[in-house]
C-alpha cells in the first residue's frame, strides 16, 4: 500500500479551539503513522489570537497557506477580549467571513446524527429521536451575511440595514450539491426558505425546483423556515437532506445540533467547486468559559478529522477506522461532561482522546479481529 502525502493547515484559534484542534491533530498523526501516510500539519494564526499577534483576524499569510493546503482544520474563534472591537474587525466578521469568501467556500455541510450510545442526552424522547440521520447543506457565501451592512443616524435617530441578496448561479450550485448528496442517501431533499415573504426566497425556490428536475429519483419538498424549525422538533426522522440559505442554515443547524444533545458533537465541512482547500470545523464556538479547563468535548472536531480523511483525501478505510474507535470508546461509557449520563465515566478532553488513541492502537495490533486488512 502506498501512502499519500497531504498538507493540512491547522487554525487552532481561540478559547477551546486549540484543545479540540489538538485532539484531532493527534489522531491524524496516529492515522498517518498507522497507514504509512504523511500529513504535514502547518499551524497558522487565525481569529482573536491573530488580531493580537498580527493586527488582523485573517493575516494574508494565513489565507495564502490555506489556498495551498489540501485541507484546513479550524478549532474555533472569538471571545470577550475582542467583543469590543468594531464588528468588521472581530474574529467572526473579520476572520470567518473573509476566509469563507477568500476560499470561495459556498457549501457548508453539517451532518446531524443521533447515535444509540448517546440517545439519552437528547432533549427529545428516545422514541422520537432514534435513528435521526440527516444532513444540512447550508449556502455559505451569499445572503444577508455578505450584502451591505449599513448603520447611520439621521436627525438623531439611529438605524441600520443589512441587505440579503442571491443570484441564480449562487442558488443553483449549492442546490445541485444537495441533490447529489441525496442521490447517495434516502433520496429526499427538503428546501427551506421564507418564500411567503422574501424575494430572495422566491428566487431560491424557483431555482431549487428547476435543479430538482434533473434528479427525477429524488423527492423535493419545500418548507417555510418557521415550519421547518417546528418540524425538526416534532419529527426529525422525516429529514434526509436539508438545503437552505446562509442565515436560515445557521439557525437551523444549531437547533438540529441541540437535538443530538450537545453542540459539541457536530462537525462541518465547507467547500467550493473543488475538493481543494475544504475547511473542516466543529459547529460549536470558542466557549471561553470552558477554555483551559480540559473539559471541552473534542468529538465534533475528531469527526471533522474523519470527514476530512473521507471527503478530501478519499481515505474511507482510515475514516472508518477512526470512527469505529470513537464508537467503541462511547460504548465503553467514556464521556466529557456535556455528554454525561448516570452510569457513564466522565473524563476530560485529554483523557477521552487518550482512550480513543488506545483503541486505535489496539485495533492496529489486532487487525484481523477488527477486519482491517492493513
Ligand atoms: C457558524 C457561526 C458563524 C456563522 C458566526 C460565528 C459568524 O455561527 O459557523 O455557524 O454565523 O456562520
Ligand atoms: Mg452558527
Amino acid at each position: 500500500m502506498s501512502g499519500v502525502h497531504k498538507t493540512i493547515v491547522v487554525l487552532p484559534g481561540d478559547g477551546i479551539g486549540p484543545e479540540v484542534a489538538g485532539a484531532a491533530t493527534r489522531l491524524l498523526a496516529d492515522c498517518a503513522a498507522a497507514f504509512g501516510h504523511r500529513f504535514d500539519l502547518v499551524e497558522m494564526p487565525f481569529g482573536g489570537i491573530a488580531i493580537d499577534r498580527c493586527g488582523t483576524a485573517l493575516p494574508a499569510e494565513t489565507l495564502a497557506a490555506c489556498r495551498e493546503a489540501d485541507a484546513i482544520l479550524l478549532g474555533a474563534v472569538g471571545g470577550p477580549k475582542w467583543d469590543s472591537l468594531p464588528l468588521e474587525q472581530r474574529p467572526e466578521v473579520g476572520g470567518l467571513l473573509p476566509i469563507r469568501r477568500g476560499l470561495e467556500l459556498y457549501i457548508n455541510f453539517r451532518p446531524i446524527r443521533v447515535r444509540d450510545s448517546l440517545i439519552g442526552i437528547s432533549p427529545l424522547r428516545a422514541d422520537k429521536i432514534r435513528g435521526t440521520n440527516f444532513e444540512i447543506i447550508r449556502e455559505l457565501a451569499g445572503d444577508i451575511y455578505f450584502g451591505a451592512h449599513e448603520h447611520h443616524t439621521e436627525k438623531g435617530i439611529e438605524s441600520a440595514r443589512d441587505v440579503a441578496q442571491y443570484s441564480e448561479p449562487e442558488v443553483e450550485r449549492v442546490a445541485r450539491y444537495a441533490f447529489e448528496r441525496a442521490v447517495t442517501r434516502r433520496k429526499k431533499v427538503t428546501s427551506v426558505d421564507k418564500g411567503n415573504v422574501l424575494a430572495t426566497s422566491v428566487l431560491w425556490r424557483k431555482v431549487v425546483t428547476r435543479v430538482g428536475r434533473d434528479y427525477p429519483n429524488v423527492t423535493l419538498e419545500h418548507l417555510y423556515v418557521d415550519n421547518a424549525a417546528m418540524q425538526l422538533i416534532l419529527n426529525p426522522g422525516q429529514f434526509d437532506v436539508i438545503v437552505t440559505s446562509n442565515m436560515f442554515g445557521d439557525i437551523l443547524s444549531d437547533e438540529a445540533a441541540a437535538l443530538t444533545g450537545s453542540i459539541g458533537l457536530i462537525p462541518s465541512m465547507s467547500r467550493g467547486a473543488t475538493k481543494k482547500a475544504a475547511l473542516y470545523e466543529p459547529i460549536h464556538g470558542s466557549a471561553p468559559s470552558l477554555a483551559g479547563k480540559d473539559v471541552a468535548c473534542p468529538l465534533g472536531t475528531i469527526w471533522c478529522a474523519s470527514l476530512m480523511l473521507r471527503e478530501s483525501f478519499g481515505l474511507a478505510a482510515e475514516a472508518d477506522w477512526m470512527d469505529a474507535a470513537v464508537e467503541r470508546v462511547l460504548d465503553q461509557g467514556y464521556r466529557t461532561t456535556d455528554l454525561a449520563q448516570p452510569g457513564t465515566h466522565v473524563v476530560g478532553c485529554t483523557r477521552l482522546v487518550e482512550c480513543i488513541r488506545a483503541e486505535l492502537s489496539d485495533s492496529m495490533h489486532h487487525a484481523e479481529r477488527y477486519g482491517w486488512g492493513v
